[in-house]
């Protein structure tokens, strides 16, 4: 099938311009200034909209064994809910737990995977540094893996890495030209003020922030630069959410050292104050939603270019479970949804001039593929992959869970919000996934994407 988008404002890397694009089946093939209609080729008129590249969330957790339970949204709903709202592509984090080759764990995400809508790729979270898996490092790239994630917490649910262990794994990354993403908070810091606010008997979701502050987020982002330091290798620091955290990181780039800085929308759109209401369980998420001035530290990185990429870290609950925690923070399970918010927002960013167009493709498409390495992606230009978002800057809607959404969490964090426009229209390699307004897409149309 050819499909011509006929006058859009074509956000590329550095500019905006009004062009014509040409796809033929897969791919763009054309990028022009008047290319010629012809009646074999679907048109689209998209004068007055902006047309951007597929978003990429690298940052998901389907299906994810945690605080209890799993999270709600799997591989099918999961990627639907993306799908429809501009997410081509997502890197979803496989956590090794009981399997002993992380080809095993592979081998069966690929198959709770397989009916994707949209594509997908994994990191592989590594909870022991053994001479078995630092070796099976060496292969990852044939098994289209080139990134690794590292915990600097949850001890308790056996997902932590000791800092002799993330040493290990990043000097072997450097030698496998690896990238390892970290989790970074103090852990030592979090036991002790959960101590002390248990023996207090203080124990509403508002001390789960408390227990998790910006010191304990400031001072895993020191220690896990020192680490990576020791290492002399690059790494990625994932969900970014405190000021001198972000401070830190961009002091560390200014030295020369490869660091590259992700947020997520909950941090740079609401504060510390959630975990007063009524609904706080809803906010429970790790690193805790930190304070107002924390908050527009993160958008200064944004406008300086500290912070790399923004994700979603998707990992939503039911809400009987996240209620799980309404007389103690501890059972609350930790996560957010986020994936029907994350381009959305963005581009709403967009739309009321806070960011540009060209900022928002940058942290959502352009930077992600650039950073992960996922190939023919990321970028409006002749022979990627035809993974296309056009959004309408004048069609405003409130978000309505109940009406709008594809994901099988029962609440979101994102009810109620007024977005300026709306991205109508979204094509994966040449295939509709939403086509004006209507959900076409289709189930087991994703395919996983081998990153070298
Ligand atoms: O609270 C969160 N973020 N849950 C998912 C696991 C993680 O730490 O990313
Ligand atoms: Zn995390
Ligand atoms: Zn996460």
């Amino acid at each position: 099938m050819k499909i011509l988008i006929k006058n859009g404002n074509v956000v590329l890397n550095d500019k905006i311009e009004v062009l014509d694009i040409l796809i033929d089946g897969e791919k763009i093939v054309e990028i022009g200034k008047d290319i010629k209609q012809s009646k074999d080729y679907k048109y689209i008129n998209a004068r007055g909209k902006y047309v951007l590249p597929g978003g990429i969330d690298v940052h998901t957790h389907f299906h994810m064994d945690f605080g209890g339970t799993y999270s709600s949204d799997d591989y099918v709903s999961g990627s639907l809910a993306g799908a429809i709202n501009g997410i081509t592509t997502y890197l979803d984090y496989a956590i090794m737990k009981k399997e002993k080759t992380f080809k095993e764990l592979l081998d069966k995400k690929l198959q709770l995977s397989k009916n994707s809508y949209t594509d997908y790729g994994f990191h592989i979270a590594l909870t022991r540094a053994d001479n078995d898996i630092l070796k099976e490092m060496e292969s990852a790239k044939d098994l289209g893996i080139s990134s690794f994630k590292c915990f600097m917490v949850y001890k308790k649910e056996n997902m932590m890495i000791s800092d002799d262990n993330l040493l290990k794994i990043l000097k072997k990354a450097k030698t496998c030209n690896l990238l390892v993403n970290i989790h970074a908070e103090n852990v030592d810091e979090i036991d002790k003020n959960i101590e002390t606010f248990v023996k207090e008997n203080k124990l509403n979701n508002y001390y789960h922030y408390l227990s998790r502050d910006e010191q304990v987020e400031y001072e895993g982002v020191l220690k896990a630069l020192k680490i990576a330091k020791e290492a002399d290798a690059p790494i990625y620091i994932v969900h970014n959410a405190c000021k001198d955290g972000i401070n830190a990181i961009r002091k560390a780039k200014e030295q020369g050292q490869i660091v590259y800085a992700e947020t997520c929308p909950q941090y740079l759109n609401f504060t510390s104050d959630v975990y007063k209401k009524e609904d706080s369980q809803n906010y429970v998420c790790s690193p805790a939603i930190k304070n107002k001035e924390s908050q527009l530290a993160l958008w200064d990185a944004i406008y300086d270019k500290t912070i790399d990429v923004v994700a979603t870290d998707h990992c939503p609950f039911l809400l009987k479970e996240k209620l799980w925690g309404i007389n103690d923070f501890r059972k609350t399970p930790n996560g957010c949804d986020g994936i029907e918010n994350l381009y959305p927002y963005m581009l709403d960013k967009a739309n009321r001039g806070v960011i540009s167009y060209v900022d928002a493709a940058r942290l959502v498409s352009y930077n992600p593929v650039k950073i992960f390495n996922i190939p023919f992606k990321g970028e409006i230009k002749v022979n990627n992959d035809a993974d296309i978002v056009i959004y309408n800057p004048r069609n405003k809607y409130v978000f309505n869970k109940e009406e709008m959404s594809f994901s099988k969490s029962d609440y979101s964090i994102w009810e109620g919000y007024e977005y300026s426009g709306k991205i109508e229209t979204v094509i994966l390699r040449g295939e509709f996934l939403l086509k004006n307004n209507t959900p076409v897409a289709k189930i087991g149309f994703g395919k996983f994407i081998k990153r070298g």
